[in-house]
């Protein structure tokens, strides 16, 4: 049962093409910046990042970014992301954080007919000021 479930797993392409962090912190004002690291035979593929709608599955428009196989950096507004085919990832960033901000987003993979993602939970906290406070 559970070595069915695990193979089925597996032919999931979305499911292992990719990995990165869990959640990721920053704070009102500041940056942060995301490394999803991706297969070998993922490196021509479209690389994204993007925020999830809260309740839907999709991806934000503001905040979405994309970069074709035949480019190795982006910008866009506050948002970019620059891809290191030798070492297998990409790291996508966001500059000038807001509260706003925080959510879950998505660093993916994309070719014609398939994508996958890995899920990022982004927090964005009020002000560096806190430090003082939790880690005096
Ligand atoms: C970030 O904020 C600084 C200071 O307000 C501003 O100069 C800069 O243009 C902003 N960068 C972006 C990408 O919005």
């Amino acid at each position: 049962m559970w070595t069915l479930l695990l193979v089925g797993w597996m032919l999931l392409p979305g499911c292992w093409a990719l990995t990165g962090p869990e959640e990721i912190r920053g704070y009102v004002g500041g940056s942060l910046s995301v490394r999803c690291d991706y297969g070998k035979s993922y490196t021509d593929y479209t690389k994204f990042w993007c925020k999830k709608r809260y309740f839907v599955g999709l991806c934000s428009d503001y905040l979405y970014i994309e970069i074709p196989s035949s480019r190795l950096m982006k910008t866009k507004g506050r948002v970019s992301i620059a891809d290191d085919r030798r070492q297998l990832f990409f790291t996508a960033s966001i500059v000038n954080l807001t509260e706003e901000d925080s959510g879950p987003y998505q660093c993916g993979l994309r070719v014609t007919g398939w994508s996958g993602w890995h899920e990022v939970k982004v927090t964005v906290f009020p002000g560096e000021f806190l430090i003082c406070f939790l880690a005096p």
